[in-house]
């Protein structure tokens, strides 16, 4: 049975969309087969990421709309990056007027892409034998993050240290991770370099972080200038595998394989 893991944030910035697809990729590259899908409607940005032409005729608003089938949707990056485990990515529709339209979905059709969502589950699951599939999710509690919440088997939190971003997360947790009884991790993003320099810097994070969370701290990654310095137009993981940034996902991907 495929497992199915949202990445979830309470404001938008945090890092969601550059871990989810870099993990994508150095998980399919360990060997699972992988399929990663845009569900940030209102901000999507799998296809710019990943180079998908914009006059392809099905994206994942489509899928939801129930105007194709999965495999419509997917791009199969396997080829491109030689990964051992195939890479499946499920573009959302950049364009000004898909977001648009995304942003006026009222209620029934959430209820109906809910229902979407979960079938889809099954057919990557069944007729294409995804292991893991990843979804980058949009920030707060909209909708289509809440969709996103109740169809995966584990959300990761990411959450800066910010305390706009730590507070936020806490209140999600508890207002909506424990409402609907859903596991969540919480990931810290560009943690600044200083407060882990020191055995005794770190002592204290991981105490402040321990006081603010009671669900399971997944890992610590720092803010590296050397990201933002790179070109956003090819996979960080791709050109710098031996970069702590890198080496920090190769052992969050041991972990989500083996949860
Ligand atoms: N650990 C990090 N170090 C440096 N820059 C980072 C780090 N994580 C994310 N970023 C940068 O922060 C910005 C926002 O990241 P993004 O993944 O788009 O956030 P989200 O999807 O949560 O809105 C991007 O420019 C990204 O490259
Ligand atoms: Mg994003």
């Amino acid at each position: 049975m495929a497992k199915v893991i949202a990445f979830h944030s309470s404001r938008g910035g945090t890092g969601k969309t550059l871990i989810a697809s870099n993990l994508a990729f150095i998980i399919a590259k360990r060997g699972r087969d992988v399929a990663l899908l845009d569900l940030d409607f209102r901000a999507p940005s799998l296809a710019t990421v990943f180079g998908v032409d914009e006059a392809r005729k099905y994206w994942m608003n489509d899928l939801l709309d129930g105007r194709c089938r999965v495999g419509e949707v997917l791009v199969d990056l396997t080829d491109r990056y030689e990964t051992r485990g195939r890479l499946l990515i499920g573009p959302a529709d950049p364009r000004m007027e898909a977001m648009s339209r995304a942003a006026r979905r009222d209620r029934r059709w959430q209820t109906r892409a809910l229902r979407r969502l979960l079938a889809m589950r099954d057919e990557l699951d069944d007729r294409l034998g995804s292991e893991l599939i990843l979804l980058d999710t949009s920030p707060g509690v909209e909708y289509s993050s809440v969709n996103a919440i109740v169809g995966s088997d584990l959300s990761i939190l990411v959450s800066t240290m910010d305390l706009l971003d730590l507070e936020g997360a806490q209140r999600m947790i508890r207002d909506l991770y424990r409402v609907f009884e859903r596991r969540v991790m919480v990931l810290i993003n560009k943690a600044v370099p200083h407060e882990l320099s020191s055995d005794e810097g770190r002592r204290r994070l991981l105490q402040e972080l321990a006081e603010r969370f009671t669900v399971p701290l997944l890992a610590i990654i720092p803010c590296y200038c050397d990201i933002l310095l790179s070109s956003r137009s090819t996979l960080f993981a791709l050109n710098h595998p031996d970069h702590p940034f890198s080496r920090a996902l190769g052992e969050i991907a041991k972990r989500l394989e083996g949860a």
